[in-house]
């Protein structure tokens, strides 16, 4: 799969389309180098779901987590997706022991929706089922999203 984002303007629109295609997945691993737009796509996915919170890098922890509103949750095509939104930032990773230490096995096979920044970090512990996701800008400053 592939979606252009030609521009911020543009960036609901591009979002829409990557939640219609979700479908049974739920660990979402978003690659790219930084300043390719990671944040700003996990932002407007977030947006689009629903969400009303502020949403930004987790700056201070490695994971963040969103509210995520009713009537939105049933545009992922399953009954049984029940919110919040994790959202990820493995950046500052030194050790993997610090993402055993944070109980990730609780957020990845939880059911919730996972978007990870920096998955480089911790591969050895994506789930078999982790969809990877690459954000490259391109030369004209739009961003690809590939799947
Ligand atoms: N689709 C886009 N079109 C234009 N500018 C973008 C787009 N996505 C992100 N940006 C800009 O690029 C910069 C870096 O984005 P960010 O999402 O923080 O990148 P990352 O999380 O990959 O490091 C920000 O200034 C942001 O406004
Ligand atoms: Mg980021």
């Amino acid at each position: 799969m592939e979606i252009r984002i030609n521009s911020l303007d543009t960036i609901r629109e591009a979002a829409r389309e990557f939640i219609n295609h979700i479908g049974e997945a739920r660990v979402f691993a978003f690659y790219g180098k930084m300043g390719a737009g990671k944040t700003t796509f996990v932002k407007a996915i977030c947006e689009e779901l629903g969400s009303e919170d502020v949403i930004t890098s987790p700056t201070f922890s490695i994971v963040n987590e969103y509210g995520i509103s009713n009537h939105k949750k049933s545009s992922l095509n399953r009954e049984d997706f029940g919110g919040p939104i994790y959202h990820f930032d493995f950046y500052r990773i030194k050790k993997l022991e610090e993402v055993y230490d944070m109980g990730y096995e609780e957020y990845f096979y939880s059911g919730a929706l996972c978007l990870i920044e920096w998955p480089e970090l911790i591969e050895d512990i994506l789930p078999d089922d982790a969809v990877c996701v690459t954000i490259e800008e391109q030369a004209d400053g739009s961003r690809l999203v590939s799947w």
